[in-house]
């Protein structure tokens, strides 16, 4: 994708953001055009063509940001060639317990409030209904607020939400990736502060931990490789139901 394409995506996305806040506007801004995973999950197709999403702890909604103004670049011919074409989100339900985050997520997304629905609520009651139609649930850089057990019961519902092939992109740290582990947790850290949580205790595993707690619930499980930058270590699990 060429600068000029990636900075227009960037623009549209961020822009949402201005009535909710200077915050939430620059912090949309800064890790959309910098966090590797937004790009990646366009990039490569990640994506079924036509979907219904549930993102699992979304924070301000960036994701939803992100594949709205991705797919009306593409529908107005303005995407690039180099690229899979972009998501048509039947649905996207965004779920995440801070309520200054769900604020702003619902200011900047108030205008597609016939696709996306953002919600309160914790990700350790969560109920099948909570869930909704869905054929792809993700869950980025969240599971490691959940305790040990609540992750494991998390997992086990979104499994159960799930239809034959339906996906989830789990992005999670891997506790044997050692100094990078710890230096990503440290920024986990200081950004939930800066966002207004308390310092939250972390319940972390290892990349192997992970994957044979989604296979051991009925997930087929790759790593989708994530480069280098600020994501050096965290690992992009994607877990599909089998057909
Ligand atoms: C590092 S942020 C990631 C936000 C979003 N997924 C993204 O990539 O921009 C982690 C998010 O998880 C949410 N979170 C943590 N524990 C949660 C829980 N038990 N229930 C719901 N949301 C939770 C936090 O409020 C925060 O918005």
């Amino acid at each position: 994708m060429s600068d000029a394409v990636f900075r227009t995506l960037l623009d549209a996305a961020s822009a949402k953001y201005r009535p909710a806040g200077p915050f939430a506007y620059h912090f949309a801004r800064g890790k959309l055009g910098a966090d590797p995973l937004f790009r990646m999950l366009l990039q490569r197709g990640m994506f079924p063509a036509a979907t219904r999403v549930v993102d699992l702890g979304c924070g301000q909604g960036l994701l939803a940001s992100w594949l709205l103004a991705a797919r009306r670049l593409h529908d107005c011919g303005r995407w690039t060639g180099e690229w899979p074409a972009p998501p048509k989100l039947l649905g996207l339900r965004g779920i995440d317990r801070n309520l200054r985050d769900v604020a702003r997520a619902r200011r900047a997304l108030a205008a597609e409030a016939a696709i996306v629905e953002i919600r309160q609520g914790d990700l350790a009651t969560l109920e099948a209904p909570d869930f909704g139609p869905v054929d792809v649930v993700t869950i980025l850089d969240v599971l490691h607020y959940l305790d040990f057990a609540a992750q494991e019961s998390l997992l086990r519902k979104v499994r159960a939400a799930l239809p034959a092939g339906g996906l989830l992109f789990a992005r999670v740290g891997d506790t044997d990736a050692g100094l990078p582990h710890r230096l990503s947790t440290a920024v986990d850290l200081a950004v939930a502060f800066a966002r207004g949580h308390r310092l939250p205790r972390l319940y972390c595993r290892s990349s192997r931990s992970w994957i044979a707690l989604l296979e051991g619930l009925g997930f087929s499980v790759h790593d989708e490789p994530m480069g280098t930058g600020k994501s050096f270590a965290n690992v992009m699990l994607v877990a599909q139901v089998p057909h």
